[in-house]
């Protein structure tokens, strides 16, 4: 599936999440314009699809329709992986070469965050992948730092009543991704402690974000060249699609 996908040379948007949250419905809808019935994924599924009218890929925003530039720069490819916890192999390995990838979208269903379960595998998971940004960036050898990939958080299923709404659903990731960080910094020194006698673990390389013991913000993913914004939206409406032109639209800006 990568090879088909790299194949192609073009843009990829990696779609990564718990299980359960939207993926593979969000990949059906974009490639058909139509809701699947869907299963949990145990293999990766990449697609080919046409940004949607009325978006408009930033790239071509001064070519008109028609120009057959402008069509081109509308295709992209969707990697859609699956969100089980023992399957999760398949985004873990493109994210740490993630060749074609422009960009990340983290797809949550918005219900789930409000019940703690829900909220720390969400967090767990995030944390994770903001994390292995984070390594490629300050591992990278050229001065300039690696191209930049942004994060979006898709904060799905917003047709639930039970959904919380796009601004809680970011500080509740915020305060969990902050516990997160302190529960692995916590487990590094006492595993360093136990192993060593004292010696030091590469512990900051472990720690998400700025040192310090604050609190967590999606902001401070920008000294990595990570921009995180967060939108809601629902891929479906009962049987009928629902309403994603947020999360198309933050596709086209990075297109
Ligand atoms: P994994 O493959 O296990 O990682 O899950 P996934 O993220 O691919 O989830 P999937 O697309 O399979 O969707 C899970 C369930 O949520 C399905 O039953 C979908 O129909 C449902 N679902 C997806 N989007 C929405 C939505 O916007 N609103 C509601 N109410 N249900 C949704
Ligand atoms: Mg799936």
């Amino acid at each position: 599936y990568r090879k088909a996908a790299s194949a192609t040379g073009l843009p990829t948007f990696l779609l990564v999440g718990p299980s359960g949250g939207g993926k593979t419905a969000f990949t059906t809808l974009t490639e058909r314009g139509t809701v699947p019935t869907t299963h949990p994924s145990t293999t990766p599924l990449s697609i080919e699809a046409l940004l949607p009218d009325p978006h408009v890929p930033a790239s071509s925003h001064y070519r008109s329709p028609g120009d057959p530039a402008f069509e081109r720069s509308r295709r992209f490819i969707i990697l859609d992986t699956p969100g089980h916890g023992k399957l999760r192999n398949y985004a873990t390995s493109t994210l740490a070469d993630p060749g074609n990838v422009r960009g990340i979208i983290f797809v949550v269903d918005a219900a789930a965050i409000d019940e703690e379960a829900g909220l720390n595998e969400a967090a767990e998971y995030l944390h994770d992948v903001l994390l292995s940004l984070q390594k490629r960036y300050t591992n990278a050898t050229t001065s300039k730092g690696p191209k930049e990939i942004p994060v979006l958080i898709a904060a799905n299923k917003m047709d639930l009543f039970t959904a919380l709404p796009a601004s809680s659903v970011k500080t509740k990731l915020e305060k969990a991704i902050s516990e997160v960080r302190n529960n692995r910094a916590k487990a590094l020194r006492d595993a360093g402690a136990a192993l060593s006698g004292g010696d030091e673990v590469d512990e900051e390389k472990e720690w998400l974000g700025e040192g310090g013991e604050g609190s967590f913000e999606f902001d401070e993913m920008r000294e990595i060249g990570t921009a995180v914004d967060i939108v809601g939206g629902n891929v479906c409406q009962g049987k009928n699609s629902g309403d994603v032109a947020g999360w198309w639209s933050w596709i086209g800006e990075h297109l």
